[in-house]
C-alpha cells in the first residue's frame, strides 16, 4: 500500500500517521521528521534544512527529492509506505511519479486532510512533542498526564522551533502557494481522497481507515 498524506501545517498528518501504521504495517516517512533528525544530529543536511525550516520556507526540491529517493529504495519500503509531508511542490510530485515508475509501483491514494486556518494556528501554538519518542500532544486538546513529561516514555516535552506564530503564518502561506496545487494534481489522476480533519482525532482516523480499507 503506497499512501500519501497531505494537508496544511497542523492538519494532523503526524497524528494520523501514527494511527495508520498501527493498523497497516508500512513505514511512516515524514520529510519534516527526517530534517529535524538531521538538525539534531548536526549533519550537513541538517544545517542546510534548518535555514529554511526556521523561516517556514520549503527546503529546496533537489535536496528533498534526493533524501526521499534514497529512503524509498530501502528494503522496508518494498511492502509499501506512508508519505507524510512529501510531495509538497509540483516538482516533487513529478519526481515521485518518476521514482514510482522506475520501481514499477503506483501511488494508490493521496489523502488530503482539510482543516480551517484559524484552527491550524490554534493547534500549532499549543503543540508539544517528546524529544525522545516524538509523540505529539496538544496542551489544550490532548494534554499529557504530567506537565512537560511524555505519557509514553517519560521523555521531555518541547515546542517545535517553527511553531512560533509568525513562522506558522509563513508556513501556511507557503502551503497555499506551493502545496495546495497538488490537490488538483492528484484529483486529476483520480486518486485523491478528501478527509474532514476538523473533527475529533478518532473520527478523522475512522474516515481514513474506511478509505484505506477499500483499496
Ligand atoms: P513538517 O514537519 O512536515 O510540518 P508541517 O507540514 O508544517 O506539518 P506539522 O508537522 O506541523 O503538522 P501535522 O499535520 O503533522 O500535525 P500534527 O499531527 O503534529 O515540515 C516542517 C518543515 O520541514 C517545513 O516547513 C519545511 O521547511 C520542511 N519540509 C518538510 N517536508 C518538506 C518537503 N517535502 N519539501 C520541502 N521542505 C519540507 O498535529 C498538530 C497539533 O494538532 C498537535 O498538537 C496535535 O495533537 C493536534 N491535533 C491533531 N489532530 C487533531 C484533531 N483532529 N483535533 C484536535 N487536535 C488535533
Ligand atoms: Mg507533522
Amino acid at each position: 500500500m503506497n499512501i500519501i498524506l497531505m494537508g496544511p501545517p497542523g492538519a494532523g498528518k503526524g497524528t494520523q500517521a501514527e494511527l495508520i501504521i498501527a493498523d497497516f504495517p508500512v513505514p511512516h516517512i515524514s520529510t519534516g521528521d527526517m530534517f529535524r533528525e538531521a538538525v539534531t544530529n548536526g549533519t550537513e543536511l541538517g544545517e542546510e534544512a534548518k535555514k529554511y525550516m526556521d523561516e517556514g520556507r520549503l527546503v529546496p526540491d533537489e535536496v528533498t527529492v534526493g533524501i526521499i529517493k534514497e529512503r524509498l529504495a530501502q528494503d522496508d519500503c518494498k511492502k509499501g509506505f506512508l508519505l507524510d509531508g512529501f510531495p509538497r511542490t509540483l516538482v516533487q510530485a513529478k519526481a515521485l511519479d518518476e521514482v514510482m515508475a522506475e520501481l514499477s509501483k503506483e501511488i494508490e491514494v493521496a489523502i488530503n486532510i482539510a482543516v480551517p486556518d484559524e484552527i491550524l494556528i490554534e493547534r500549532l501554538s499549543s503543540r508539544v512533542s517528546c524529544e525522545n519518542c516524538k509523540a505529539v500532544y496538544n496542551l489544550k486538546l490532548n494534554a499529557p498526564e504530567k506537565e512537560g513529561i511524555c505519557n509514553k516514555c517519560g521523555g521531555k516535552l518541547v515546542q517545535r522551533s517553527d511553531d512560533q506564530e509568525e513562522t506558522v503564518r509563513n508556513r501556511l502561506n507557503v502551503y497555499k502557494e506551493e502545496t495546495n496545487p497538488l490537490i488538483s494534481y492528484y484529483h486529476k489522476k483520480g486518486n485523491l481522497k478528501e478527509i474532514d480533519g476538523y473533527q475529533d482525532t478518532k473520527n478523522v482516523y475512522s474516515d481514513i481507515k474506511r478509505v484505506l480499507g477499500n483499496l
